[in-house]
């Protein structure tokens, strides 16, 4: 298969976290964008697979964590591990948005949103929420820039 170039689309890198009742988990996203201003509206494409994912069908909410470029260690934590088998959140200081999901003091922004719609999109779930809390953490952060090899190295797709 020809190397995908999607590869090279720019985007943040984030964490959604998430709370259904007593449970919380995060994940480290890049596919994250904004897709309408009034209301304010996010789009996330979140893979089933993802333990997250099973947590946003049951509670309708998720909360989208940006990342600074500081805190790359942070997407490494979220990204590369399954809440299914640890607590992510041994260790790692948190605060609550409205609804409840966790804010990481890492964040720059925190976004929450209620899940409006769902679409299965290919291999992922594309989950539209609208805004219902946010804040700015860090003033005049530089947001980290999710780059593929960075994360995944240079031949995986
Ligand atoms: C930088 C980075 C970006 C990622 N972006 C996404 C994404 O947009 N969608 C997705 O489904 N998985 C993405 N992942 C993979 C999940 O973060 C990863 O599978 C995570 O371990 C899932 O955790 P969970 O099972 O606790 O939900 C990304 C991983 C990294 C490191």
């Amino acid at each position: 298969m020809q190397e995908l170039i999607t590869k090279a689309i720019p985007t943040g890198v984030h964490v959604i976290t998430v709370r259904s009742r007593d449970k919380i988990n995060g994940m480290a996203a890049a596919w994250t964008t904004q897709v309408s201003f009034d209301p304010a509206m996010i789009a996330v494409a979140i893979a089933p697979a993802r333990y997250t994912h099973d947590l946003i069908k049951e509670s309708g909410y998720f909360c989208v964590n940006t990342l600074p470029v500081e805190a790359e260690d942070i997407a490494r934590h979220f990204g590369f591990r399954t809440g299914r088998k640890t607590d992510k959140f041994n260790g790692v200081s948190y605060t609550s948005a409205l609804n409840g999901s966790p804010v990481l003091d890492s964040a720059c922004i925190y976004l929450e949103c209620k899940v409006v719609h769902a679409y299965e999109i290919g291999d992922h779930t594309l989950f539209i929420g609208s805004v219902v809390d946010s804040g700015e953490l860090k003033k005049d952060a530089t947001p980290l820039i999710f780059r593929w090899e960075s994360f995944f190295g240079k031949k995986s797709k």
